[in-house]
């Protein structure tokens, strides 16, 4: 039996992940330590299969004391970290708390496995592993003809939530030149799929859509994201956690590179589809141009070559496969929906960030 201390699980990724280690034979007890900020909620964490192998913690990442109780009191042995602020238009208005919780909460981690692993020994060296989940944000931005990233792509993050991450990628990264802490990170591209906060592209304009409002484009809509199902990413994830080579990096991502108002357009069409007797038929007539995000970056592409050949992994889902269970299962979880938006934070976020770009309704 091996002890994880999962970061970050009562949100989008996280939940998602402590789900298919739990339906997966993977046999691992898992510590789920998580602060429930306005992204993060205990409904992502009902009807878990196994739960017995399932322990839930609400706490912050940067309580050294608490972390390094966590470590002592579950004989931690491995940490997958996703904890963190993560969205961009939030980061631009307020970077604080992303400075705090994405870099000194990084830091608070590596901290404890210093401690615990390095300098008291808790556990053999080669039975550890600290994982950090990370951004493709980090490497900036790509013109139409420039290469997709690669793990050796330079940095060069352009919001503050993306420099945040590069600056923890930075952390881990010497945690193990300079002390041999055994770190694996992965830098992943976007997400989409169940249980993801609606202020993101995809369940925003899922459920705008489904209640008639405006579906809000940013600039001219032709951005590029590669877009990943969710599920994908937990598989890329436990893959490098248990194989991966301590100190290397791996890229992850969904080989599905559509412009926004393309995705945009793939979630009307299913609407439409699926529902035609809405009177919001056709459900592109939603759509509304606003003002953009400053700084944004025009294009991200993941090169995944390095994780195809030494770890045999790569995306199970397209695009359209994994959009309609992704709008299926919003439709088919009402509760959740209404549970994570009545909350007072969700609609003055959306009234800040939409108001001020110029959005009509
Ligand atoms: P999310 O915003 O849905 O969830 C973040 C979780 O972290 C929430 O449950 C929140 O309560 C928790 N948290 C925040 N601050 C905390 C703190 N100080 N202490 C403890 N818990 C805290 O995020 P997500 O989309 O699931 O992303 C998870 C990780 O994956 C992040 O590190 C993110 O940078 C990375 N990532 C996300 C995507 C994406 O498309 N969503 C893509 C690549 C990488
Ligand atoms: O690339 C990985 C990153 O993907 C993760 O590290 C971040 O945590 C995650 O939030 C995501 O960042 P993005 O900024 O790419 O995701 P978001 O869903 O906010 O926006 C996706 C694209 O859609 C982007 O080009 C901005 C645009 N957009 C977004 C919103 C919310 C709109 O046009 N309208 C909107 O209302």
């Amino acid at each position: 039996m091996r002890n994880v201390l999962v970061t970050g699980g009562a949100g989008f990724i996280g939940s998602n992940f402590v789900r298919y280690l739990l339906q997966a034979d993977t046999g691992v007890q898992i510590v789920n330590l998580d602060k429930l900020t306005y992204a993060g909620s205990l409904e992502n964490l009902s009807d878990l299969p196994d739960p017995d192998r399932h322990i839930f913690v609400e706490g912050d990442i940067l309580d050294s004391e608490l972390v390094e109780c966590l470590f002592r009191d579950h004989d931690i042995d491995m940490v997958v970290h996703f904890a963190a602020e993560t969205h961009v238009d939030r980061s631009i208005f307020g970077p604080a708390d992303f400075i705090q919780t994405n870099i000194i909460g990084t830091f608070t981690l590596l901290e404890a496995a210093r401690k615990l692993w390095l300098t008291e020994e808790l556990k053999p060296l080669e039975q550890v592993r600290f994982h950090h989940v990370s951004t493709d944000e980090v490497f900036g931005t790509l013109a139409p003809d420039d290469p997709a990233f690669a793990e050796t792509t330079p940095y060069a993050p352009n919001s503050p939530y993306a420099a945040s991450k590069a600056s923890s990628d930075h952390l881990v990264r010497s945690y193990y030149h300079t002390y041999g802490l055994p770190v694996t990170i992965s830098n992943c591209s976007n997400n989409y799929g169940p249980y993801q906060f609606p202020e993101k592209l995809i369940p925003l304009m899922i459920l705008n859509a489904l209640t008639g409002k405006p579906l809000p484009v940013y600039g001219d809509g032709k951005q590029i994201r590669d877009w990943l199902y969710v599920e994908d990413h937990c598989e890329a994830i436990w893959l490098v956690v248990e194989q991966g080579k301590p100190g290397e990096t791996y890229n992850i991502g969904g080989n599905n590179q559509p412009v926004n108002l393309e995705v945009i357009g793939t979630i009307c069409d299913i609407l439409d589809e699926w529902l035609p007797a809405s009177p919001n038929v056709p459900h592109d007539q939603l759509i509304q141009y606003v003002t953009d995000r400053p700084g944004h970056d025009r294009r991200y592409a993941m090169n995944i070559k390095k994780i195809e050949q030494e770890l045999g992994w790569k995306p199970r889902e397209s695009l359209s496969t994994g959009m309609q269970k992704t709008v299926r299962w919003y439709l088919d979880h009402p509760d959740w929906v209404t549970a994570v938006s009545d909350q007072s934070d969700y609609q003055s976020w959306i009234d800040k960030n939409y108001v001020e770009r110029g959005e009509v309704e």
